[in-house]
């Protein structure tokens, strides 16, 4: 690690593009090392903190599996178990924590809360998901869509649904990595007015989804209620019921359209029982992904190649 302050992952904005597209091409130079079974330990004696404030299934495993498999190790703390449950301020946690790990992966809710240890923290910080932005996802969503399509640059995406953390990421990551995105939510649930201004050249609001995803390559939704909006479930269903993605839905799309879900998904309402398995879906490579994407975020991070 240098002396200068470290670099942060904190939304998909923390990295320029070129960055950006480093980090999805040695995330796909990284699955073929794990497919070769060649031992490639550069993390020895590093240890990564996880610090979760919401539940996680593929974050947790991807990112504790990742540090191993590169050598090094991952604590799990969860905020029922650390003093950050129980009111010690962040400020605090992130110079203690900061001064005995090498990196900090953080799931909470309030996206301030994460700019706050970041700013307190001696090591990079990444955003493992808050209320407003899931960068770690865009990750593994665009190394995804490069390696069954190639290049995003210039393709089209739609978004179906909540204007949500994952919504959030792909406006940052259509400015990122240079591409168009519509939006299809209903009144109620839009993205963030401020952040759809900033990037109007790319992002454009088209509330039909029928409309929305007419030459689309890629058609994405999330749950309509994420974690934190469980009170809110029946009448999100109620508001969101015209905003399934099924088969139908994915015909209006380019016929070489590819459909994705950061998961968890819940049949029967943002995607229908039939479209888990129809083959333009490609959500489990997504999910492997995760693995492979954040290796090489911590690589970046960490190891600081020049780029
Ligand atoms: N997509 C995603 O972040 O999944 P988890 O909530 O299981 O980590
Ligand atoms: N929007 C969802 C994503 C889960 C990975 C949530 O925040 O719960």
């Amino acid at each position: 690690m240098s002396n200068s302050s470290p670099r942060h992952f904190l939304t998909l904005l923390d990295l320029n593009p070129s960055e950006l597209n480093w980090i999805i091409q040695r995330a796909i130079e990284l699955k073929k090392i794990r497919t070769l079974k060649t031992p490639y330990e550069p993390f020895r004696n590093l240890v990564l903190g996880m610090i979760f404030e919401k539940s996680s299934t593929r974050t947790r495993v991807s990112f504790e599996a990742g540090m191993a498999q590169l050598g090094g190790q991952a604590i799990f703390l969860s905020s029922n178990d650390t003093q950050l449950g129980r009111g010690e301020p962040i400020t605090d946690s992130a110079r203690v924590i900061s001064s005995m790990v090498d990196i900090v992966m953080i799931r909470t809710f309030s996206h301030t809360q994460v700019e706050e240890f970041a700013a307190h923290s001696r090591v990079p910080v990444i955003n493992a998901l808050t209320d407003d932005y899931h960068p770690c996802q865009l990750l593994a969503d665009v190394q995804t869509f490069v390696e069954h399509r190639g290049s995003i640059k210039g393709k089209t995406v739609t978004w179906i649904g909540d204007g949500n953390n994952m919504c959030h990421s792909f406006i940052n990551a259509a400015r990122q990595f240079d591409f168009k995105l519509n939006i299809a939510c209903p009144d109620g649930y839009l993205p963030n007015a401020q952040l759809m201004a900033i990037n109007a050249n790319r992002v454009q609001l088209i509330q039909d989804p029928k409309q929305a995803v007419i030459g689309s390559h890629l058609v994405v939704t999330d749950t309509w209620a994420s974690m934190g909006q469980e009170d809110e479930k029946k009448a999100r269903s109620a508001s969101f019921e015209n905003y399934q993605v099924n088969p139908a839905l994915m015909n209006l799309a380019d016929p070489e359209a590819l459909f994705m879900h950061c998961l968890p998904a819940y049949r029967g309402l943002e995607i229908s029982h039939d479209m888990f398995n129809d083959p333009r879906s490609v959500v489990f490579d997504e999910a492997e992904n995760r693995l492979h994407a954040q290796k090489a975020l911590m690589e970046f991070l960490l190891l600081e190649p020049k780029v």
